[in-house]
Order: C-alpha cells, then sequence, then structure tokens
C-alpha cells in the first residue's frame, strides 16, 4: 500500500504544475486501465503529502475527450489518494461567473459521448449504480469554500456545470441552450472525471476557473474568444491559488 496522500490536484488547461510543491518525487504508474497523462508530481506542500497531475499532459496535448480519465484517477488512487481537487478551467454563462471568477459547483450535467465513462466496461465486472444525485463530495466542498474564506479568497459557492464535449468551443446557440438547461458554467473535462471518481470511492470536488464569457454570454455577444485571452485570464484567476491551498 502506497503512504497516504493527503490531496491530489489535477489540473486543467493553464495549470501544468504547482510550483509550490517541494521535496518533489515523480511517479507515472501504469494503472489497469493504462497509462495516465503524464507524471504524477508527489512533494509536500505545508507539510502534507500532495500530488499533482496535469490532466492534458504538461505539455497539453491530450485532448478533453481523448483523457485516460480512469487511469488518472486509478494512478491517483494507487499512489495513495482519497481526496481530489480537480481543477477546471471553464467558460462562464450566467451573471455571476464572469472571465477570473473561482467557483465550486455543487450539480453538473453532461453533454459529453462516446467517453469510457464507467469502471464497469469489461465483461464479467459487476455492474454498479452509484449514487449521483449529488455530484460532488459535499465534505470536500465545504472544507474547499472554508479555506477559501480562511484564505480571504472569493470562491462562489455552487452552480453548474455543463460538460460539453469539445474540443471546439460552443455555438452561441448551444450556450443558450445549456443556459435553459439551467448550467452556469462550461467546461470539457468534468465528465466522466466525477463519475468515476464516485466508483472509484474517492471523495472529489471541483474548483471551477472561469477564464472566459461562453460564447454569446457575456455584454460583448460578438467576442471571440481567443486561447491566448483564456491563458491570461487563468494565470490571474490562479495567483490565489497557493494561499487557497495552504489553507486547505
Ligand atoms: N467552453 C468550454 N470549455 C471551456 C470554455 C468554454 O467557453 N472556456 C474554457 N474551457
Amino acid at each position: 500500500m502506497a503512504p497516504r496522500l493527503d490531496l491530489a490536484v489535477i489540473g486543467g488547461t493553464g495549470l501544468y504544475r504547482l510550483a509550490e510543491l517541494q521535496d518533489v518525487e515523480t511517479q507515472q504508474p501504469d494503472t489497469r486501465f493504462g497509462a495516465p497523462s503524464g507524471p504524477v508530481r508527489i512533494g509536500t506542500l505545508h507539510g502534507r503529502r500532495v500530488a499533482f497531475l496535469a490532466r492534458h499532459g504538461e505539455g497539453h496535448s491530450i485532448p478533453p475527450h481523448r483523457i485516460n480519465y480512469r487511469a488518472n484517477l486509478a494512478a491517483l488512487q494507487a499512489l495513495g489518494a482519497r481526496r481530489v481537487l480537480a481543477l477546471n478551467t471553464v467558460g462562464g454563462i450566467t451573471e455571476r461567473f464572469g472571465p477570473r471568477v473561482l467557483a465550486c459547483p455543487d450539480q453538473l450535467i453532461d453533454y459529453t459521448w462516446g467517453r469510457v465513462s464507467t469502471l464497469c466496461e469489461e465483461p464479467g465486472t459487476e455492474v454498479v449504480h452509484i449514487d449521483f444525485g449529488e455530484p460532488y463530495d459535499r465534505a470536500l466542498r465545504r472544507e474547499l469554500l472554508a479555506a477559501a474564506a480562511k484564505a480571504g479568497v472569493p470562491v462562489v459557492d455552487g452552480g453548474c456545470y455543463g460538460a460539453t464535449q469539445g474540443p471546439r468551443l460552443e455555438t452561441r446557440a448551444e450556450i443558450a441552450r445549456l443556459r435553459r438547461d439551467g448550467c452556469d458554467l462550461v467546461g470539457m473535462t468534468g465528465m466522466p472525471e466525477a463519475a468515476l471518481a464516485r466508483e472509484l470511492g474517492l471523495e472529489y470536488a471541483c474548483l471551477a476557473i472561469v477564464a472566459n464569457w461562453a460564447a454569446g454570454a457575456g455584454p460583448d455577444p460578438d467576442e471571440v474568444i481567443t486561447l491566448q485571452d483564456v491563458l491570461d485570464n487563468v494565470t490571474a484567476a490562479t495567483a490565489t491559488l497557493p494561499g487557497l491551498l495552504a489553507a486547505l
């Protein structure tokens, strides 16, 4: 058994390292589902054992629909993780979720397709129907929000994450539909990760980083979303992340 990790962090677009990790050792375990997106970096953060994995690979080379979500989570679990904080770069749809906002969603809607979204794929595996009414772990969400309050980092409590297929961004009509469905945020990697984490018995919560207004959702409906804007906003929004993680 691997020694326990206090926290595992999965980084999304624009988040490829946790610079504050100290005494880092690198592992790349193979799992029964294949290889994770890249090396898992395990180190010390304020006296705690913390692991970090870049979801898209360290050079951002794996598109959302090709990520081996099962291998990523199984690798973190094999390395001793019980709790996983997912950092997801997203677009904002509703008023409270403009660029550079941090949010801890409490619901999601899955619009992805064709992704391996369960552990029960192999013939002969017992099928499980996990309860997913509350898709994120309640206790971890609370702790994250309490840590944010302690660190003085504004984080919106709640919101519905719409998981789209990508890798293209959405049309304005698609975002209008997501809004009608009740989504506040849109991203491409929230699912199947959250469901697989629940199947694996991991405590899992999402910290969403709003990088842009989703198509047609902002004050300028004709705005074109550029990768540079996305990355600039992620960099600005995550300046507070070290303080938040320290408090957590
Ligand atoms: N849509 C989907 N995923 C995203 C977006 C978006 O507008 N911005 C960052 N990730």
